[in-house]
């Protein structure tokens, strides 16, 4: 119950949530650690996922862009074909399913109408069913035959911050543990790294100030603003442009940079903010020539870059992180800047209008 958790000195839940982050991470490694230092999941959960085919993520809001990053990691570590589906879409857009599926629900709250809806159909059919969710004993966990748990504390604001985090950490945890009983090579210590990568968020937590000054100067007075990203940006720019809609009731839309000139170019005008995500060496040049083109047609670019990989013009440039896990770490910029636009706005920030923390109806 929300009146249980003290926000402390905090003023609003979703700034405490932000900055627990680093913590959420921490505890994460800890609980999925066994006494030798290795990452362990419990058997029944690993042989179910290891003897699937292909992985089908269904997930609502945040969740399902936490379920897009996690596609990433399941494929390229764990070397499974993973579909992403909306939840509310799945009844009547099925996909074809493949021989042997697994279901994997991602839920912060375990109890998302829609998710359940799926999970139930599947389960009729016969299908092996995860769920991830941040509440032991919750609707969607219950019902599903295993359940991994995030460990991220009660999340109180309605705009989902560490939960998407935790999701994603979790994630990384279950594609290693799945690449290691498949015999695969994994090329770094993923203890170590997601340690870095709690750091790293500790550093942007200590930065708020920046973060108050971009939201200020890019979009206290905005209509609407852009995220851009490619590769795996593309993703958290989907999620960043949700959080800013749903506390500042921007007009916000997250584009693969390569999409824009597709038809979106056609909103840019003088002085359109458009924040562009560049932590992936592979797609640097081509995001930032992106950049170039919505500047040209007016844009008001802010660049937030990656160690390594910046350039003179950008507004911010968060701490180097493996290429996998930036994800854990770019969207916190874009968590404060919603935070801090919302709060210019003078946004009810912790309880936006119209939403609900969790939606038990379909
Ligand atoms: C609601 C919340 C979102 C959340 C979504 C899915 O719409 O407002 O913040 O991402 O539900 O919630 P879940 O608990 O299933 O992750």
């Amino acid at each position: 119950d929300a009146s249980d958790i003290e926000k402390g000195t905090y003023p609003h839940y979703m700034l405490k949530e932000i900055d627990e982050q680093p913590a959420v991470i921490r505890k994460i490694i800890q609980q999925y650690q066994n006494e030798s230092g290795q990452l362990v999941i419990d058997q029944d959960i690993v042989d179910a996922v290891d003897q699937s085919d292909r992985v089908y993520i269904i997930a609502a809001g945040t969740s399902y862009h936490a379920g897009l990053v996690g596609k990433q990691l399941i494929e390229k570590i764990a070397h499974i074909p993973v579909e992403v589906h909306i939840a509310s879409e799945f009844a009547y857009n099925t996909p074809l399913l493949s021989a042997n599926p697994l279901f994997i629900f991602i839920s912060q709250s375990g109890e998302t109408a829609d998710s359940r809806q799926v999970l139930v159909h599947v389960k009729k059919l016969g299908y092996k069913t995860l769920t991830v969710t941040n509440v032991p004993g919750s609707t969607l966990s219950r019902e599903a035959d295993y359940t991994l748990l995030l460990h991220a504390g009660p999340e109180i604001a309605v705009a989902s911050t560490k939960a998407y985090t935790a999701q994603i950490a979790v994630l990384s945890i279950l594609s290693e543990v799945i690449a290691k009983k498949r015999g695969l090579e994994v090329n770094f210590d993923l203890i170590h790294e997601l340690g870095i990568v709690a750091n790293a968020i500790e550093v942007l937590c200590d930065s708020k100030d920046e973060f108050e000054a971009i939201a200020r100067e890019y979009l206290s007075t905005t209509r609407n603003a852009f995220f851009i990203g490619r590769g795996i940006d593309f993703y958290v720019v989907l999620e960043a442009s949700l959080k800013l809609k749903e506390i500042s009731y921007i007009q916000a839309e997250g584009f693969a940079g390569g999409e824009l000139k597709h038809g979106t170019i056609a909103l840019i005008e003088d002085g359109t903010p458009i924040i562009a995500l560049a932590t992936q060496e592979s797609v640097n040049l081509s995001i930032r020539g992106n950049v170039k083109e919505v500047v040209a047609r007016g844009a008001n670019p802010c660049i937030i870059s990656m160690k390594g990989l910046e350039m003179e013009e950008d507004r911010f440039v968060i701490p180097e992180v493996h290429e996998i896990l930036t994800p854990l770490v770019s969207v916190i910029p874009t968590q404060l800047i919603a935070y801090y636009a919302a709060l210019h706005r003078e946004c009810d920030v912790d309880k936006p209008r119209n939403l609900a923390k969790s939606v038990t109806v379909e």
